[in-house]
């Protein structure tokens, strides 16, 4: 047997790790690009043999702490990792004989807990965060790093600041693009992480061709896209090193798992949310210009993402009938999955949409609702033509001035985008799953020179 990828024969499952000369694949994107001109290549990570593009990662981070002699056999591996890291160390592992601990939060989704326990993994659980934040006394990290120091049969290879992960893309990812693109990309574009990802594969490209754009997405604060972190959450990353990116962009939850849908739908593609990020960021950054050529990262696919699904898909959710829960005694009933959908809502209450992206999403059809929670004072001087207010005290008493429709696209707005938070989390415990808050309120809103108008207030004297 031999690891001719010709052949499709393998030596082992760790000889179709991906390299220059077994690529994942670059798949083009034909229907949901508005762009006539620039093509768009799909990079899709889930053909690494344990299913994500950090069984790259994870393969030399080994490599690398064999080769300095800091992993030696009968060692144990402790890693803090929002799921994928942790897949590809535990399969490397067995295969390695280096059996995996990690300490991860109960925020990631059960699937990737169990199948990490399915593995082989010693999972611990703790309260944390989405992803793990350096730093945090309480967090993931941080008892891993207690974990290697207190116990030598310990090692903590520490994909967050360990050069060998933005490593594995330098030396794979990066060639890789440039091969199978016969030099002619000129963009990348992938979602932020631990950021090793970006950073390796653009120092590769960059070297190769210093024009080359390379760029960064980031889901907004308070996301429900697992595996990315908020601009927040990057700041604590030491290989985020946004100066030799060219550009970034912010992409709220919406806007990601709607075009992973259509990626799913449309494009044949299995896509998941971090994905549908990706590709979101890319469509709103690379212009539209003949010879252009962007390759976006699809770091996994959608498999592992069902419970993420039903929470921005709550209609895929099956009520009554034939496949439901119903007369299933051990099963939850109707009730008890609507109670858990409402939790799950209640999980991220802090949405905002940014007030130039309202502005674009006022002037579609049909515009979400804009509830302006401030007095009817304050909306009577100054408001955005065709808001709603209902001030926040009267928000439970006006109910009934509310859409019926709990998945109807709701924007919460006052002064300065922190009242509105407040009602937005009123909201979302009365069951609308599609609230925003408008980032910076009212005030951002005139800062950015958009529409404002007042109601006509009577004669003088009146
Ligand atoms: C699903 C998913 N998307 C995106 C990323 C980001 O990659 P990086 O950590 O290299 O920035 C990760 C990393 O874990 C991931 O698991």
């Amino acid at each position: 047997m031999t690891n001719d990828h010709s052949l499709r024969t393998y030596d082992s499952m760790l000889g179709l790790l991906s390299s220059e000369d077994n690529p994942t694949p670059l798949v083009r994107l034909n229907h949901v690009v508005p762009h006539q001109h620039t093509i768009f290549l799909a990079k899709l990570e889930w053909y690494n043999p344990f299913g994500a593009i950090k069984d790259r990662v994870a393969a030399n981070l080994i490599d690398d702490a064999q080769q300095r002699n800091a992993l030696a056999p009968g060692q144990q591996l402790v890693e803090a990792t929002s799921g994928n890291t942790g897949l590809g160390l535990a399969m490397i592992g067995n295969a390695r004989g280096y059996p995996l601990q990690t300490p991860l939060s109960q925020a990631i989704p059960l699937e990737k807990r169990t199948v990490l326990r399915f593995f082989g993994a010693d999972v611990v659980e703790l309260d944390d965060s989405l992803c793990p934040a350096p730093g945090a006394p309480e967090g993931a990290i941080a008892r891993a790093r207690d974990t290697a120091k207190s116990n030598p049969d310990f090692v903590h290879l520490d994909q967050y600041v360990n050069e060998a992960n933005p490593g594995a893309h330098y030396r794979t990812t990066g060639p890789e693009i440039w091969k199978q693109t016969g030099g002619k990309v000129t963009h990348l574009v992938a979602g932020l992480g631990t950021c090793g990802t970006i950073t390796g594969t653009g120092r590769f490209l960059k070297e190769r061709q210093s024009d080359i754009q390379v760029l960064g997405v980031c889901p907004e604060e308070g996301h429900d896209i697992p595996g990315v972190r908020s601009q927040r959450q990057l700041q604590q990353t030491q290989l985020y090193r946004p100066d030799a990116y060219d550009a970034e962009v912010e992409i709220g939850n919406r806007a990601a798992y709607d075009l992973c849908w259509r990626l799913n739908r449309e494009e044949c593609i299995i896509a998941g949310p971090s994905s549908g990020m990706a590709l979101a960021g890319a469509i709103k950054l690379v212009p539209d210009e003949a010879g252009l050529l962007a390759v976006v990262i699809f770091p996994d696919n959608i498999f592992k993402y069902a419970s993420s699904v039903l929470r921005h898909f709550p209609q895929l959710v099956p009520t009554s009938g034939p496949g439901s829960n119903q007369g299933e005694s051990s099963a939850p009933s109707h009730a008890e999955t609507l109670l858990a959908q409402l939790m799950e809502n209640l999980k991220n209450p802090y949405d905002s949409v940014r007030v130039k992206d309202l502005n674009d999403e006022l002037s579609q059809s049909p515009p979400p609702l804009l509830l302006d929670i401030r007095s009817a004072e304050m909306f009577a001087e100054l408001h955005i033509p065709g808001s709603l207010n209902i001030p926040e005290l009267e928000l439970s008493a006006r109910a009934t001035e509310l859409p019926q429709d709990r998945d109807a696209p709701i924007v919460t707005l006052c002064n300065i985008g922190k009242f509105s938070k407040r009602a937005s989390l009123l909201l979302k415990s009365q069951g609308y799953r599609h609230v925003r808050t408008a980032k910076g309120g009212l005030n951002e809103w005139v800062r950015k020179g958009f529409a404002v108008t007042s109601l006509p207030t009577g004669p003088p004297g009146e």
